[in-house]
């Protein structure tokens, strides 16, 4: 067994022993976007550094632990914070709480994060469902030797997230009165917020939207074969398109704003997904 399985086994095996019943669906809830978790009943929250191998972010605006609980039908299991690649954190240690959920035995990732507007149609709360990705960081979780226990050595991208829950999710933000907007997003390495030349080439590749995190995450489901949806509090517009300067306060501020709009949505849209 390569080391990267069995940790990845014997962290999938500490949290099902802990959960009892297995979710079928995993939230990842990205800086201020927490709120989701208030919607779910009989729950049970591990903190990440109990859970072996796992990989605990140092950002604030994090939790920092999992909570498995109920939703409508569905058990659900959401990660109140993620690694991300610019704290040093290789690109398969990113990958490694989307990899445990797939072996805990879900199939269905949710994912959010909050990121700059580059779309000038957007305004700070925009919330984007993306459509597709484009990958800056210099790497991903796919590179080096694949392990077929994963997933195949070349998997299919063409559909990075399901059409049918971006059907579901626009349908169930209708019957809520919300506009969600949609686009692609651009994964950038960060830990600094992107120039304004640097969001101008961006801008000329077609992204919508550019954050610091969730293109790991997708591909990595995408390749253990779980279908993927996932959407963007839109917390500023990009360098060179607002007046100010980033701030991570600011960021923080806007995406707790967004926060309750969000939960109402995705708790809804997460009690519609199809057992
Ligand atoms: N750029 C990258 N990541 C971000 C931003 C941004 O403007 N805002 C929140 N996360």
């Amino acid at each position: 067994m390569s080391d990267y399985y069995s940790q990845l086994n014997e962290a999938a095996s500490y949290v099902k022993e802990r959960i009892g019943d297995i979710p079928k669906i995993a939230a990842v809830l990205g800086s201020g976007l927490g709120g989701l978790v208030q919607e779910m009943s009989d729950t049970v929250s591990i903190p990440y550094s109990e859970i072996p191998h796992y990989p605990v972010s140092t950002v604030s605006g994090h939790a920092g632990q999992l909570t498995v609980g109920v939703l409508g039908n569905h058990r659900v299991a959401m990660m109140e914070g993620r690694p991300h690649f610019y704290e040093g954190y290789t690109m398969k240690q990113v990958a490694f709480p989307t990899y445990m959920m797939r072996l805990i035995g879900v199939d269905t990732m949710v994912i959010t994060n909050a990121c700059g507007g580059i779309n000038r149609s957007f305004e700070p709360g925009t919330l984007m469902i993306i459509e597709d990705f484009i990958n800056l960081a210099p790497s991903n979780p796919l590179i080096g030797a694949n392990d077929e226990r994963l997933g195949p050595r070349f998997p299919d991208m063409s559909e990075p997230y399901s059409l049918e829950l971006i059907a579901l999710a626009e349908n169930c933000a209708e019957s809520l009165g919300l506009s969600p907007a949609k686009g692609v997003y651009a994964g950038f390495p960060g830990p600094y917020f992107e120039t304004a030349a640097e969001i101008r080439s961006i801008a000329n590749m077609g992204a919508d939207a550019v954050g610091m995190s969730t293109v790991p995450e997708t591909i990595a489901a995408n390749h253990a074969g779980m279908q993927c949806f996932a959407v963007s509090c839109i917390t500023n517009m990009a360098t060179g398109i607002q007046a100010h300067k980033h701030s991570h306060e600011r960021v923080l501020a806007t995406a707790q704003a967004a926060s309750a709009d969000l939960g109402r949505w995705l708790s809804a849209f997460i009690r519609q997904i199809p057992a």
